[in-house]
């Protein structure tokens, strides 16, 4: 897929097929994850798979959209290194470009995915139930698997909202 296409139909996908995705595409997608950007190039994203029902059982208590990690078939969790980071502000946005790499990736191969965020307000319970060290921080559950219907795509604010200046 034209990866301008992939930006266009990319929507965050939270229903899915009860139909379980290969490790290699798993690695795929982690692949692309840390293909992405980050200050002084210290990549301080770090990532834990996860398929074992018990352990998605146990993160879906921890947000109000525990249905969606229930039901996806993979949960990649994804985590800043605090012993990696440098610039806070530079380290959490590279986060977010690895993320978006991710969800990207997934959906160029007919994959949907959601990131969840609501989760964070029970950092400290994710990395107990995942056995994760303190200094690594939570930043997101991706939920990911075959969609189950087609999504409705989200409205943007119009292009006039968002440049707040252009000086030619
Ligand atoms: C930082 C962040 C946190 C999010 N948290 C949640 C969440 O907890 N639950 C959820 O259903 N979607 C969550 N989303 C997905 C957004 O709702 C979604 O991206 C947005 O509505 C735009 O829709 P689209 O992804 O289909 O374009 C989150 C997205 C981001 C970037």
């Amino acid at each position: 897929m034209d990866i301008l296409e992939c930006i266009k139909t990319r929507r965050s996908v939270r229903e899915f097929l009860d139909k379980d995705i290969a490790e290699g595409t798993i690695d795929e997608i982690l692949g692309s994850a840390r293909r992405a950007p980050s200050g002084l190039n210290n990549q301080p994203w770090r990532f834990a798979v996860v398929k074992n029902a018990d352990v998605k059982n146990s993160l879906a208590e921890q947000t109000h959209y525990g249905d969606i990690i229930k039901n996806a078939p993979v949960c990649i969790v994804v985590f800043l290194d605090n012993t990696a980071v440098y610039d806070r502000t530079k380290d959490l946005m590279a986060v977010g470009a690895c993320i978006e790499n991710l969800l990207l990736c997934a959906h160029s191969l007919g994959i949907g995915a959601v990131w969840l965020g609501e989760i964070l307000k029970n950092k400290e319970e994710v990395n107990k139930i995942l056995g994760v060290a303190d200094d690594i921080e939570l930043m997101a559950v991706v939920a990911l698997g075959y969609p189950a219907s087609k999504v409705k795509g989200t409205e943007r604010k119009p292009m006039s909202d968002l440049i707040i200046k252009r000086l030619r």
